[in-house]
């Protein structure tokens, strides 16, 4: 079968659209025929090498975190699904491999397809749909009447973000440049600044919580906007212990490493009486199902750059890359 290939770590010259044997699907596995897949911030950093802390991957690797497709067969005691059914999911992270015409992924992190959702769109949702999910309901538990912010809100988690902070009941503020302003708008946020042109927390102030997907400067910046005792959990800023622990299951050593790398965003947190939290999120087949529930009740949208074909892989990594896209960018297999 055709895969995207990460024979080493480095640029964009690492990755080969080539051809390698097609998975059989494990204990409690789906082998599911792969139409659609989403790309991702972590694509190209897993081709960096940066996430090497905390996944060290056995080189060539089939890449890919998240695809939609359809059941070709089912491993020793799946039940849940059944041939012909179409799934998706976003795959294990230590596994990877949705950028392949077939992939395998373990039953319990995977959920049937909106029916409403062709298989692009649908390759759109997991990863960033889960991840705004986890952050705002499990973490920041957003209740109906607070204010959330969110900066940047045009990308792929951002869009998702804002559509789900605002079913949640919350007032919510956001950071896009001129070219995603209007995106973000209809997408239901409250208040949209244009980062470009003037600094957030010169506008925003009294906000209960924060979602940041931007990290640096942004991340840095924004416990002003925050009232006493307000959360902050990102997604783009340093990892923390309870990152090490409870996202990663992992021991001391790695939780004693975040701790030195995130003290200086925890020091900011304490001087203003704000908690901070990095979150990685998790695959999860039952928050996928509820997430497909809101789509079928026409809740979420849905927003896309680009479909582009599976052939040119690389030309859309590149094109993520840029940090521009709106939305989500999809490859195409069939
Ligand atoms: N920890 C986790 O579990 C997890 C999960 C998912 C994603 N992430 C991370 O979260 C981050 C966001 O992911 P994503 O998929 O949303 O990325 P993305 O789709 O590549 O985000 C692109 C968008 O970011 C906007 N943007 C860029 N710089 C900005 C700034 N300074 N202020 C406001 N908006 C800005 C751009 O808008 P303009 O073109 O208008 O500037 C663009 O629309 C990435 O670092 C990713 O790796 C982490």
């Amino acid at each position: 079968m055709r895969a995207l290939v990460l024979t080493r770590y480095g640029g964009p010259e690492a990755v080969e659209l080539t051809d390698v044997p097609q998975p059989s699907p494990g204990v409690g596995e789906l082998l599911v025929r792969v139409h659609a897949a989403g790309l991702n911030p972590v694509d190209y950093k897993t081709r960096a090498g940066a996430l090497k802390m905390i996944h060290s991957y056995r080189l060539p690797i089939v890449m890919g975190n998240e695809f939609s497709g359809v059941v070709e067969a089912v491993g020793p005691g799946a039940g849940r699904f059944a041939i012909g059914d179409r799934v998706f999911a976003r795959v294990d992270r230590s596994v990877l491999g949705a950028f392949a015409e077939h992939t395998v992924v373990h039953e319990d992190h995977a959920a049937q397809m909106p029916t409403s959702l062709d298989f692009p769109a649908a390759a759109a949702v997991p990863l960033t749909a889960l991840t705004a999910l986890q952050a705002l309901r499990d973490e920041l538990q957003v209740r109906p009447g607070q204010r959330v912010f969110i900066p940047g809100g045009a990308g792929g988690v951002g869009t998702f973000a804002i559509q789900i902070a605002k079913y949640l009941g919350a007032y919510v503020a956001t950071t896009a440049s001129a070219r995603g302003e209007a995106l973000v708008r209809r997408l239901g946020a409250d208040l949209a600044i244009d980062y470009t042109r003037e600094r957030f927390e010169d506008r925003l102030i009294g906000y209960d919580a924060a979602f940041d997907l931007i990290g640096g400067d942004t991340l840095a910046r924004l416990w002003s906007v925050l009232v006493p005792g307000g959360r902050v959990v990102s997604i783009a800023g340093p990892p923390e212990p309870v990152t090490a622990r409870k996202d990663l299951g992992r021991g001391l050593a790695l939780a004693a490493a975040f701790w030195f790398t995130s003290l200086t965003t925890r020091l900011r947190a304490a001087r203003h009486r704000a908690t901070y939290r990095y979150l990685f999120m998790h695959p999860s087949g039952a928050d996928l199902a509820y997430l497909a529930s809101l789509i079928e009740a026409n809740e979420l949208e849905i927003v896309i750059d680009r479909v582009v074909p599976f052939a040119d892989a690389k030309a859309a990594m590149a094109y993520l890359e840029t940090g521009r896209a709106k939305g989500k960018i999809v490859l195409a297999m069939t």
